[in-house]
């Protein structure tokens, strides 16, 4: 049984709508009901934590909390004949850190039916590497290929590349054997993009049409798009015939205008991602590929390690779209 102290990130709401973020000591029995208790050794950030930590009902409607989607550690009490004391294992998504006291802290308490198991050659490090971001890269691949978006077909489109899902996307698709166009606002980490596998890195501005045409000139088989907004309907219009989009993320916008041209004359198959609710048979297949196949080469050129304590301005940085590759909290 451990002490029953531990420390974590939690967010006050102060004032209605008014939060502030601490480091403070919480009680592993303040622990919602849970089989597994998991000492965690390294969390990662994500965009969806940020919000969560800036104060956002949409993602965790009562505080105070502790986010934090992703969490890898060591059993320390489980209820669960799955699972035995000292593992190793993991938890991304499900209710975790949004209103599941989540991976900001040095202790979670969760169902069994959340826990994937590390597989022995891997760290807790290198699979919060991946983490939310890399398994959600990981369904968009894995949704292509079930598509029939194979290598050889041409180039794919990573928008907000530089970003955790962007990233991961970029080196996963490489070591799968596509052709990575890497799309970025951050001119100055072209090199960066081209060591993770990208074979053209271009601008955030080359992929915003604003000439109003309902379709534009083919140019990608596939598309990982983190970002929403008028990147997402630029692309749409920018597939090759039976072309795929895997749609991520909203940093750019929630919003999307398109017209049906795209599906109608080039049968454009625009596809979802919901990473936190995907159920687990489905989680393993995703997983699986990220343990074998498409697991990258020196995964630490894409992290950005801190403790609890320097995770504020890492917050503050993502919120403005500053980050660069993951950022890993060594919750130790
Ligand atoms: N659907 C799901 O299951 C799922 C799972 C995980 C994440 N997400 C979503 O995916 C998105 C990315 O998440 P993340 O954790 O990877 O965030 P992140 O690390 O902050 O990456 C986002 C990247 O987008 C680019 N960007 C930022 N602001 C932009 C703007 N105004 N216009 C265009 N590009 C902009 C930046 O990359 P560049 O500077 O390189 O352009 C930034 O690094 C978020 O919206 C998140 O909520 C969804």
């Amino acid at each position: 049984m451990p002490d029953n102290g531990f420390m974590a990130l939690v967010v006050d709401e102060i004032n209605t709508n008014v939060f502030q973020r601490s480091i403070k000591e919480r009680k592993i029995d303040e622990l919602p009901p849970g089989e597994v208790l998991i000492r965690v050794e390294y969390s990662a950030l994500n965009y969806k934590d940020a919000l969560s930590a800036r104060g956002h009902k949409g993602i965790t409607k009562k505080y105070p909390h502790t986010p934090g989607v992703d969490a890898a550690g060591v059993v320390e009490e489980s209820n669960s004949s799955l699972f035995s004391i000292g593992e190793k294992v993991f938890v991304t998504g499900y209710d975790l850190g949004m209103n599941t006291s989540g991976g900001f802290g040095q202790y979670i308490k969760v169902p069994a039916g959340w826990v994937v198991k590390i597989p022995s050659d891997f760290s807790t490090k290198e699979i919060m590497i991946y983490g939310t971001a890399g398994f959600t890269a990981g369904i968009a691949i894995y949704e292509m290929q079930r598509n029939e978006i194979t290598p050889d077909k041409g180039k794919i489109l990573v928008t907000g590349a530089t970003g955790g899902v962007g990233c991961l996307a970029v080196a996963m698709l490489s070591k799968a054997g596509y052709y990575v166009v890497a799309s970025t606002g951050k001119n100055e980490k072209k090199d960066f993009l081209l060591k993770l596998g990208a074979k053209e890195v271009i601008s955030r501005e080359d992929v915003n049409d604003t000439s109003g045409k309902p379709l534009l000139k083919k140019q990608w088989a596939g598309a990982i798009d983190n970002v929403g907004g008028n990147t997402l309907s630029t692309i749409i219009k920018s597939l090759e015939h039976r072309g795929v989009i895997a749609s991520i993320g909203l940093v750019q916008s929630d919003k999307l205008e398109t017209t049906v041209y795209p599906f109608i004359l080039r049968g454009v198959r625009l596809i979802g991602v919901d990473s936190a609710e995907s159920p687990m048979d489905y989680r393993m297949k995703i997983w699986n590929k990220i343990f074998s196949e498409w697991r990258i080469d020196n995964p630490e050129k894409l992290v950005k390690e801190c403790t609890l304590d320097e995770l504020d301005k890492e917050i503050e940085l993502i919120l403005k779209g500053g980050q660069t590759g993951r950022v890993l909290i060594n919750m130790n």
